[in-house]
C-alpha cells in the first residue's frame, strides 16, 4: 500500500489536512484519534454508503478504543434539504455530541454537505471530519468549507462556511462507485487541469484512461492534484469574494442544465460540469480568447473519456436557448442582474468575468441545441 499523501490547507486557525490514500477507512483511527476530547464520535451517512463502508469505520475506531454511534440517512439529493437536516441535527443532540466532540461524515457530497452544515450550527459549532466516498467528494466538496442544504428556491442556498478538521480521502473507496459515478466526480477532475494547469490536463489526456480502469497510483495523483489546486484557491479566497469563483468553471451552464432536467439522474452534477467546460471553451473561442482548438482538445478528451460532452448526450427534452438563458439567470453567481461566466485564454488559463455578451451565449446554445 502506498504512503498517504498529504495537501495541507493553510487557513491558520482553521488549518487542516487532506489524507489521501488507500485503505484510510481501515486505518481511521490513526487520523481521527488526535482529534478527540474524549473516544466517543457521531457518524452521519447514507444508508447506500453505510453498507459498504460503516461497519469498516466502526470496527477501526472500536479497536483503537472509540466509541461511535451513527444515523443512516436516506441517499440522494432530496436528502440535502430541512427534514432530514432537522433529524440528523436532533440526532446529533440525543447523541448529547457535546462541543468539544467530532461529528464524522462518511458518504459522497450530499452527507458531507449536510453533515458540515449540522456541525457547523450544533451548539454553534463543533468540529467534523469529512471521509469522502466518491470521486466528486474527494476532489471537491469535502475540501474548502462550504457546507449546506438546498432550499425550494434553488440549491445550496442554506448554509455556512465551515472548514472541516481534517479529510481522510480513501482511495479505495472509488472502488466501489459505479462507472457513471466514477466519470461524473472525473468531470470536477477535468475542471482544475482546464481552469489552471495545463500540464495536468497534459497528463490526464495520457493517464486518465488508465485511471478509470483502476490504476490507484493514477487515482491518487489526480485526487492530490486537484486537492491542492483547490486549496490554494481555497487559502487566496476562503469565502469567494474572488478567485474561488474560478473553481465554478462550467458551472453556469451546468446549473442550467441540470435545472432543465431536474437535479436528477437525467444528468448527474459532474456530467453537467464535463459538458458546462466545453461549452465554457466554446464561449471562449467565438469571443476570440482562445484558439479553436481548445474547445476541440477538451471535447476529444471527454469524449475519449465515454463521458456526455454535448447537448445531445442529455436524453429528453430540453428547453430552447432563451429558456436556458433564463436558468441561468437563476444561477448563484449572478452579480447585479450580470450573468458571471468562467471563461479561458487557454487550457489552464481560466478567469472570471461578467462582460459576456448574452447573443454570443445563445448562439453557442441554439448551435449545441441544433445539434441535438
Ligand atoms: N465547489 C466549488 C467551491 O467549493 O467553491
Amino acid at each position: 500500500m502506498n504512503t498517504p499523501q498529504i495537501v495541507h490547507v493553510d487557513l491558520g486557525a482553521r488549518a487542516y489536512d487532506v489524507v489521501i490514500g488507500e485503505g484510510l477507512i481501515a486505518g481511521a483511527a490513526d487520523q481521527i484519534a488526535p482529534l478527540l476530547a474524549r473516544n466517543k464520535v457521531a457518524i452521519l451517512t447514507d444508508e447506500n454508503v453505510a453498507a459498504r463502508h460503516l461497519e469498516p469505520l466502526v470496527q477501526a475506531l472500536q479497536g483503537a478504543g472509540i466509541a461511535s454511534s451513527h444515523l443512516a440517512l436516506p441517499p440522494g439529493e432530496g436528502t440535502k434539504a430541512w427534514p432530514q437536516f432537522e433529524r440528523a441535527v436532533e440526532w446529533l443532540l440525543a447523541e448529547k455530541v457535546e462541543r468539544r466532540d467530532v461529528v464524522i461524515a462518511l458518504g459522497g457530497g450530499v452527507i458531507g454537505d449536510l453533515a458540515g452544515f449540522a456541525a457547523a450550527v450544533l451548539r454553534r459549532g463543533v468540529r467534523f471530519v469529512q471521509i469522502p466516498t466518491t470521486l466528486l467528494a474527494q476532489v471537491d466538496s469535502s475540501v474548502g468549507g462550504k457546507t449546506g442544504i438546498n432550499a425550494p428556491q434553488g440549491k445550496n442556498l442554506i448554509g455556512a462556511f465551515h472548514q472541516p478538521s481534517r479529510v481522510l480521502a480513501d482511495i479505495s473507496a472509488l472502488g466501489t462507485l459505479s462507472a457513471r459515478d466514477f466519470l461524473a466526480g472525473y468531470g470536477e477532475v477535468v475542471k482544475y487541469g482546464l481552469l489552471g494547469d495545463a500540464a495536468f490536463f497534459d497528463w490526464l489526456e495520457q493517464n486518465a484512461p488508465a485511471m478509470a480502469a483502476g490504476d490507484v497510483a493514477a487515482r491518487i495523483h489526480a485526487v492530490r492534484r486537484s486537492v491542492e489546486m483547490k486549496a490554494e484557491i481555497v487559502v487566496r479566497d476562503e469565502t469567494e469574494q474572488g478567485d474561488r469563483a474560478l473553481l465554478n468553471l462550467g458551472h453556469t451552464f451546468c446549473h442550467a442544465l441540470e435545472a432543465a432536467t431536474g437535479f436528477g439522474d437525467r444528468l448527474l452534477h459532474g456530467e453537467g460540469v464535463a459538458i458546462g467546460c466545453a461549452l465554457a471553451f466554446e464561449t471562449s473561442a467565438r469571443l476570440g480568447l482562445c484558439s479553436q482548438e481548445d474547445p476541440s482538445r477538451v471535447r476529444a478528451h471527454l469524449r475519449e473519456m465515454g463521458m456526455k460532452v454535448d447537448l445531445a448526450d442529455i436524453p429528453g427534452d430540453l428547453p430552447d436557448a432563451d429558456g436556458l438563458l433564463e436558468l441561468m439567470a437563476q444561477d448563484k453567481k449572478v452579480l447585479d442582474g450580470q450573468l458571471r461566466f468562467i471563461l479561458a485564454r487557454g487550457i489552464g488559463q481560466a478567469f472570471v468575468t461578467s462582460d459576456v455578451s448574452r447573443d454570443v451565449v445563445r448562439g453557442v446554445l441554439q448551435d449545441a441545441l441544433a445539434a441535438r
